[in-house]
Parts: structure tokens; sequence; C-alpha cells
């Protein structure tokens, strides 16, 4: 564990499996905001999805790691977690411990949340579709809500600014509305000039783009998400210059 302290790298993308209670605290989430279409990416382990569901959300998850097959992917996340408790833990001193008191109280909520999506997975493969950023298997406006967790920005080491510009830019196409957390990078480093480079792109391309405040805090200094929305065009086709639908998925 020790060549993690002060890393700055985790390494690979980690499969994690956060939960409701994160993701409606991450994204500010409202009971309205759930009331729709939404659409997890990456939804990875997390269990959002069952759990958005249970509560009536027609809720879905995208990720590449959904082509494995479904007893694959649970072995892994396994793995997966200890391997995200273990940097938790090296790096003990870059989070805020309040929400889970402490690092074993982080992995247990953890596990459960990866517990709750396991089920979810063998219950309703349908849910969770496997593709890839920057392209997503949907038609235009297929979606209400998408909500993007440690992806974008957390990975910036390897993830660039043409990247991260596609990316956003597909989210808008098949959601009316995207929210981005964190805008900061694994190491909780601020990414000013790839925020300012994104939010130019956007704003090119008729994306309307602001960061807002959340009230959750895991990551020291992470306490904003960024919320986009597409304006509307002339023809009524939302995001600006997005590709057609033909062949794609409306759920
Ligand atoms: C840190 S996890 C976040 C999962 C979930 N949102 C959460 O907060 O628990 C990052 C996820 O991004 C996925 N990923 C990596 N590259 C991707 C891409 N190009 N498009 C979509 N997802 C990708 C990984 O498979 C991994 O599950």
């Amino acid at each position: 564990m020790s060549e993690l302290r002060g890393a700055t790298d985790i390494g690979d993308f980690l499969v994690s499996a956060r939960s409701f209670d994160e993701y409606r605290a991450m994204f500010a989430l409202t009971d309205a905001d759930l009331h729709g279409r939404v659409l997890d990416c990456p939804g990875g382990g997390a269990s959002f999805t069952a759990a958005a569901r249970a509560r009536g959300t027609a809720a879905f998850a995208v990720d590449p790691v959904y082509a494995s097959p479904p007893r694959e992917l649970v072995a892994r996340l396994d793995a997966e977690l200890a391997r995200g408790s273990a940097w938790a833990t090296a790096n003990a001193e870059r989070y805020v411990w309040d929400h889970y008191g402490d690092p074993a109280g982080h992995a247990r909520l953890r596990a459960e949340s990866a517990a709750v999506f396991a089920r979810d997975l063998a219950a309703c493969p349908g849910r969770h579709v496997a593709a890839a950023l920057p392209h997503l298997p949907f038609t235009d406006g297929a979606f209400d809500l998408v909500l993007s967790s440690h992806l974008l920005f957390t990975y910036a080491d390897r993830l660039d600014a043409g990247f991260h510009v596609a990316a956003l830019r597909e989210m808008a196409r098949v959601g009316a509305e995207v929210r981005v957390y964190p805008v900061v990078d694994q190491a909780g480093r601020a990414l000013p000039d790839l925020l300012a480079s994104v939010l130019a792109e956007l704003g090119g391309a008729g994306v309307e783009a602001e960061v807002q405040d959340v009230p959750y805090e895991f990551q020291r200094g992470a306490r904003s998400m960024l919320r986009l929305r597409s304006a509307p065009t002339r023809t009524g086709v939302r995001g600006a210059g997005a590709p057609g639908s033909g062949g794609r998925m409306r759920p």
C-alpha cells in the first residue's frame, strides 16, 4: 500500500461502486430530477441504477465493462473495491471522512453498493448497456438526465481536452441535461485550464455549461459539479452538430 501514498495516479480506470445516496449528494439530485429517464454514464459497479429504478425512475447504466460476462464482472468488482479502498486508506488525508466515518466504513458502504449492483445486473441485464464514450448507442434526447461520475476530469492524466469535449457533447446529445462530478482529478487537483477550454468549446457548440456547488465532499475540494443543458436549435434538435440517430436505441 505504501507505494500508493502520495501517488497521483491510481493505475487503470477503477471500477467503483458508489451508492444512490452518494449520487444524490454528488449531483444535488431532487425527487423531481428522478421522475424521468436517467442514464448513469459510466455506471461501473454503482447501485444508483438499481435503487433509482426501485423508486420509479426509468434508469439505465452504460459502461464498457458491461461487455464482460456478469460473473466475471462481479468477481472483478471485488478486486476493484479492494484497490479503491487501498488508495483511499493510503491517501486518507486527501479525503473528508465525515460521511463515511473512516476507511473501514467507506469500504463497507461500497461493498453494500456493489452487492446491490450485482443482484441488479443478474436481474436486469438489459438495463446495463456496454458502450464507451465518446459514442453512446442512444437516440438524440433519449434521456431527461445523464449523470457522469468519476471518469471525466478524474482521469485527466489520460483523457485529453478533445476527449472531454467529445464525451460531453455526446452526453448532451442523448440527454436534455448532463451533470458531471467531480471537476478535479484523481489526486484532488483543480483543472482550471482543462475546464476553461472545455467550457469554451461547449459554448461554441451551443451547449450551456455552468459549474455549480453540491452538498458533497469526499475528495478534499471536490465540492462542485459541471451542469450542461443543450440549447434548442431552430430545427428543434438539441446538441448542435450532433450526429444523426440511425440505428440507436431509445429506452
Ligand atoms: C471510477 S468508475 C465510476 C463508476 C461509477 N460512476 C461510480 O461512481 O461508482 C469509472 C468507470 O469509467 C469506466 N470507463 C472507462 N473508460 C470509459 C469510457 N471511454 N466510456 C465510459 N466509461 C468508461 C470504467 O469502466 C469504470 O467503470
